[in-house]
C-alpha cells in the first residue's frame, strides 16, 4: 500500500487531520488499534472552543453539532458558599464555547470519512513505524491477521499519550517536560437533566468538583480523588453523596440525581515533548502534549496542531516549500505552552493539595475572590477559556 500521509490513531487529532487533508486534496490512510465502537464511546472532552467549532464547521462535519451542541456564554466558579458567574462572552467580545461531547465529534468525523470511502482501518495490530529519517517512511501493521506495509511521504503520529510514534524517535532528540498532580478525576455520566444552566467549577475543602453536561437529559460530573483511587470503592450512592457535599454549598440550590451510566478515574498530568517532529514524523494532539482537563484544552489543542500540519503539508505538496513543515513544532508549541500554563493555573486555583497548610488555602481563596471580582482577572480566565487569538494562527 502507498499513500501520501500515514496517520496513526483515529482519535480527534487523527480523524480531523484526515478530514482536513481530504479537503486539501491530500491522500491519507488512518490506522486505529481499537474498534470503531470503542473510539466512538470513549467519554472524554465536552467543551469546544469557538475556533474548534469553526474548524469542524469548515470541515463540513458541523451539522449535528449545530443542532445538538449547547452554546454557553459563561461559566460559574463556586467557593466559600457562593457562586460567581464569569461572563465569558461579555469579556471576550462575544465569544462562546459549545458543549458537544468528544464522542459525538468522533462519530461525526468517522461517518464523514466512511462516506467518502477514504481508508480508515480499525483494529489494526503490531503497528510499527520505520525509516523516519528517509523520504520514504513506512508503517507496518497487521489487519485481519494479514501483515501489511504502508509506504508514505509523511507519518502523522496522532496515537495519543500511550501511542508508539513518540517512542520511535531516537533517544536524545526529544526533550520532555512533565508534571504529575497528586490527584485524579473521577468522571461520571448520569441520565439526569443538568441542575445548572452553565458549568460549575467548585472549590471545596473536600476537593474539587465540576458539574458539566452533555444534553438536556444527560449530565457529566467530575470529583477530585486520590490518584490511585479504586473505582470499585465508589458506589453510585457514594458518588452522589460526595457530589452533594461539594456542590450543594450554595443555599437553596439542590443537585438532581439519576442513574449513573458510566464512571471512571483519570490521572492528572501535564506533559510536553519538544520538538513535536523528527524527520518525516509529525506528532499531533495528546501524542505530543497532555494537559489536566480543568482548562478543557486537550481536544482544542489537538484540533489546532492538525490545522497547522495541514497548512504545512498543503504548502509542501503545492509548491515544494518545506518551511512551514520545518516550523511545525514551533508554530504549535507557542499555543501548547499557553494552554499548559492556563490548565496548570486552573488546576492549582481550584483543587485541594495535601501539602497545603492554612496559609496556602487562604492564598487560594484570595486568588479565587480576585478572579471573580476583578474585570482584569476574570478576563484572563475568560479569554484563555474560550481560546486566545495568537499571532501564529
Ligand atoms: P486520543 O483521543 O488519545 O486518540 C489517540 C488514538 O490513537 C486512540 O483512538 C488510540 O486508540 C489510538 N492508538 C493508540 N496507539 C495506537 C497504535 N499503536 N496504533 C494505532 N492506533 C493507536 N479536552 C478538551 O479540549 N475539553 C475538555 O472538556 C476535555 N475534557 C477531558 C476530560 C477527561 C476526563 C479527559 C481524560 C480528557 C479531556 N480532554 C478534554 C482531553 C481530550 O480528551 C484529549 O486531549 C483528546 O482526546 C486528544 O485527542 P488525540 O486524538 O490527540 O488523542
Ligand atoms: C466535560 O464536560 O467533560 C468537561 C467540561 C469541562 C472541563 C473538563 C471536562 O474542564
Amino acid at each position: 500500500m502507498r499513500t501520501q500521509v500515514g496517520i496513526v490513531g483515529a482519535g480527534p487529532a487523527g480523524l480531523t487531520l484526515g478530514r482536513l487533508l481530504e479537503q486539501a486534496g491530500i491522500e491519507s490512510v488512518i490506522l486505529e488499534s481499537r474498534s470503531r465502537a470503542y473510539v466512538e464511546h470513549r467519554i472524554r472532552a465536552g467543551v469546544l472552543e469557538q475556533r474548534t467549532v469553526d474548524l469542524l464547521n469548515g470541515a463540513g462535519v458541523g451539522e449535528r453539532m449545530a443542532r445538538e451542541g449547547i452554546v454557553h456564554h459563561g461559566v460559574e466558579l463556586q467557593f466559600d458558599g457562593e457562586r460567581h458567574r464569569i461572563p465569558l462572552s461579555d469579556l471576550t467580545g462575544g465569544r462562546t464555547i459549545v458543549i458537544y461531547g468528544q464522542t459525538e465529534v468522533v462519530k461525526d468525523l468517522i461517518a464523514a470519512r466512511l462516506a467518502t470511502g477514504s481508508p480508515l482501518l480499525f483494529e489494526v495490530d503490531h503497528v510499527a513505524v520505520a525509516d523516519l529519517d528517509s523520504d520514504r517512511p513506512a508503517i507496518s501493521f497487521t489487519h485481519g491477521g494479514v501483515s501489511q506495509e504502508l509506504e508514505c511521504d509523511v507519518v502523522a503520529g496522532c496515537d495519543g499519550f500511550h501511542g508508539i510514534c513518540r517512542d520511535v524517535i531516537p533517544p536524545g532528540v526529544l526533550r520532555y517536560f512533565d508534571k504529575e498532580y497528586p490527584f485524579g478525576w473521577l468522571g461520571v455520566l448520569a441520565a439526569v437533566a443538568p441542575s445548572s444552566e452553565e458549568l460549575i467549577y467548585a472549590s471545596n475543602d473536600r476537593g474539587f468538583a465540576l458539574h458539566s453536561m452533555r444534553s438536556p437529559e444527560v449530565s457529566r460530573f467530575y470529583l477530585q480523588v486520590a490518584p490511585k483511587e479504586d473505582i470499585a470503592e465508589w458506589s453510585d450512592e457514594r458518588i452522589w453523596e460526595e457530589l452533594r457535599a461539594r456542590l450543594e454549598t450554595v443555599s437553596g440550590w439542590t443537585l438532581s440525581t439519576g442513574p449513573v451510566l458510566e464512571k471512571g478515574i483519570t490521572a492528572m498530568r501535564s506533559f510536553v515533548t519538544e520538538p513535536m517532529q523528527f524527520g518525516r514524523l509529525f506528532l499531533a494532539g495528546d501524542a505530543a502534549h497532555i494537559v489536566p482537563p480543568t482548562g478543557a484544552k486537550g481536544l482544542n489543542l489537538a484540533a489546532f496542531d492538525v490545522t497547522v500540519l495541514t497548512r504545512a503539508l498543503s504548502a509542501w505538496y503545492g509548491s515544494g516549500d518545506a518551511s512551514l513543515l520545518d516550523g511545525y513544532s514551533q508554530a504549535c508549541l507557542h499555543r501548547v505552552w499557553r494552554a499548559q500554563h492556563f490548565s496548570w493555573w486552573m488546576t492549582t486555583l481550584l483543587h485541594t493539595f495535601d501539602h497545603y497548610d492554612a496559609y496556602d488555602r487562604r492564598l487560594q481563596e484570595s486568588y479565587l475572590d480576585y478572579v471573580c471580582s476583578s474585570v482584569a482577572a476574570s478576563t484572563t480566565l475568560a479569554e484563555n477559556y474560550v481560546g486566545l487569538d495568537m499571532p501564529d494562527h
